[in-house]
This record gives C-alpha cells, sequence and structure tokens, in this order.
C-alpha cells in the first residue's frame, strides 16, 4: 500500500517557513501585500479568496480584497488593477478565475504587471518558465514539486506522464519536471491509447477534471501518483481524477483528495507574493 502524502502537513511546513521570511521583511520595514480581486458572487470562488485571505494572515502578509459586482466591465476592472500596478505598496495582484463571460479574461490577465503576476499567468512569465529562468512560478505545479521535495523524490530520470494539458496546470508542471530532469509526456483527451502511456510513468500527474478517471489498470506498480482533481463522485462526494482506494494499492506514494495537492496551492502563492516583494525591494 502506498505512502499517503500529507499535502496539509507540507503546506504548514513550507507556511512556517514562509512566515519566518515574511517577519525578516517586516523587520526591515517591508510588509508584503497581496490584492485579491474576484467579480461576480461564484460561491466556490468565494471560498478560494477566503482561503487565500486567510493564508496571509497566517504567514503575516496583508491582505486587500477588491470585490466586484457581476455587471463589472473589462474597462472597469483594467481600471483597477492600473492602480494596483501603481500601488509601490501592492506586491501580489490575483484575480480570481473564472471571470463572468462578458468579460476579456485575457486582456485583464496580461494587464496585470509580470512582476506582480503571483499566478505566474502572463505571457511574459509564461516565456520566463520556459526559459527556466522565472522568479514566480504557477502555484499548483509548484505545490507537487515541493511534495516531491518533501518526499525526497528526485525527478532525475525518471518518466513524469501528466493527464492534462491546461495552461494552468498540465503544461507548466511539464516545465518544471523538464527543469528538473525528468523525462515528461504530457497526455489529453485525444491521445490514443491512454493506458499503456500512464502505465509507463514513475511520476503520474492527474489532472483532467473527470471524477476517478485514472484506475488501477493505468498505473505502474511503484508509481508516484499525484492529484490534482477536485471532482464529485456519484454521490456528490468530493473526489479526485484517480480511482484512490483501487490505485492506492499499486502506487507507492499517492496523493488524496481532499488533503493532498489543493492545500499546496495557496501556500506556493504565499510563496510567489513573499518573492515578489523581495524582488521589487532588490532583495
Ligand atoms: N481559479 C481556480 N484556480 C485559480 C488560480 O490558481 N488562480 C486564480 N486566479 N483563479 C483560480
Amino acid at each position: 500500500m502506498a505512502k499517503i502524502i500529507d499535502g496539509k502537513a507540507i503546506r504548514e511546513f513550507n507556511l512556517d517557513k514562509i512566515q519566518e521570511q515574511v517577519e525578516q521583511l517586516k523587520a526591515q520595514g517591508i510588509l508584503p501585500t497581496l490584492a485579491v480581486i474576484i467579480v461576480g458572487s461564484d460561491p466556490a470562488s468565494r471560498i478560494y479568496v477566503n482561503n487565500k485571505k486567510a493564508a496571509c494572515e497566517r504567514t503575516g502578509m496583508k491582505s486587500l480584497e477588491f470585490a466586484l459586482d457581476e455587471e463589472t466591465t473589462t474597462e472597469e476592472l483594467l481600471e483597477l488593477i492600473d492602480r494596483l500596478n501603481a500601488d509601490k505598496s501592492v506586491n501580489g495582484i490575483l484575480c480570481q478565475l473564472p471571470v463572468p463571460k462578458h468579460i476579456d479574461k485575457n486582456k485583464v490577465l496580461e494587464r496585470i504587471l509580470p512582476e506582480k503576476d503571483v499566478d505566474c499567468f502572463h505571457p511574459e512569465n509564461v516565456g520566463k518558465l520556459c526559459i527556466g529562468n522565472g522568479g514566480l512560478v504557477p502555484c499548483t505545479p509548484m505545490g507537487m514539486v515541493k511534495m516531491l521535495e518533501y518526499e525526497g523524490v528526485d525527478p532525475t530520470g525518471k518518466h513524469c506522464v501528466i493527464i492534462g494539458r491546461s495552461d494552468i496546470v498540465g503544461k507548466p508542471m511539464a516545465m518544471l519536471m523538464l527543469a528538473r530532469n525528468a523525462t515528461v509526456t504530457v497526455c489529453h483527451s485525444k491521445t490514443v491509447n491512454l493506458a499503456k502511456i500512464t502505465k509507463q510513468a514513475d511520476i503520474l500527474v492527474a489532472a483532467v477534471g473527470i471524477a476517478k478517471f485514472v484506475k488501477a489498470d493505468m498505473v505502474k506498480d511503484g508509481a508516484i501518483v499525484l492529484d490534482v482533481g477536485m471532482d464529485r463522485d456519484e454521490n456528490g462526494k468530493l473526489c479526485g481524477d484517480v480511482d484512490y482506494d483501487a490505485v492506492k494499492e499499486k502506487a507507492s506514494m499517492i496523493t488524496p483528495v481532499p488533503g493532498g495537492v489543493g492545500p499546496m496551492t495557496i501556500a506556493m502563492l504565499m510563496r510567489n507574493t513573499l518573492t515578489a516583494a523581495k524582488i521589487q525591494n532588490d532583495l
């Protein structure tokens, strides 16, 4: 049976280290500050934003919330971002997704100054990630890297198979794993003979958004399985992209849902806010 990778414990380990560094910055008169924008009243987004604010408090950072109504125009949102870009006391800016359909999402994300882009969604930061010199890193993929580090897993020479090619998880995870010397395969909904490929994975990342999609017969004995899914099973219960009960009998390590990759994302957001504050103060 697999070792269960405890996302909450690893999050706390990382937040403790971040908190120490925040205290050091505060002693130098720098208060790392994150501005969070939420447009509309999506209940899931509200929970995420509240969790982000709580994490700021936990690490001693300042958070600012800008809650805009559903009817906000792209122009109005861009004006707010311009204001936050110009505000020297704001180190990180995040616009919670999804935004309402009438808003031009790409225009909004590209307006956030790259050095304040704590989500690492700006094309300049995505480019830097690809050539390996990014200061800010994508939060969910970096959370998985930190989990592997904590568990003493060196990706060098390992075959990392990623199921899912999203801009937020699949593609940036491929870049982070390549930078750590893994051999990377990215699979997606059009991949032919998926199980044949996933069975070759030493590290298998499931980021498809389909409940219990990864079955035991798709996993190699002893594989490390990282589950990014936040799905609902047939009874409406929260579950991941991996058929956890069956796969944990084959894997050597596995992340549960909830309590796995999810808690790491916000910890990495705090890490990016700290990094942004350091960069902006030439530290
Ligand atoms: N919505 C769901 N995940 C994310 C995320 O990582 N960043 C932002 N800004 N919005 C999200």
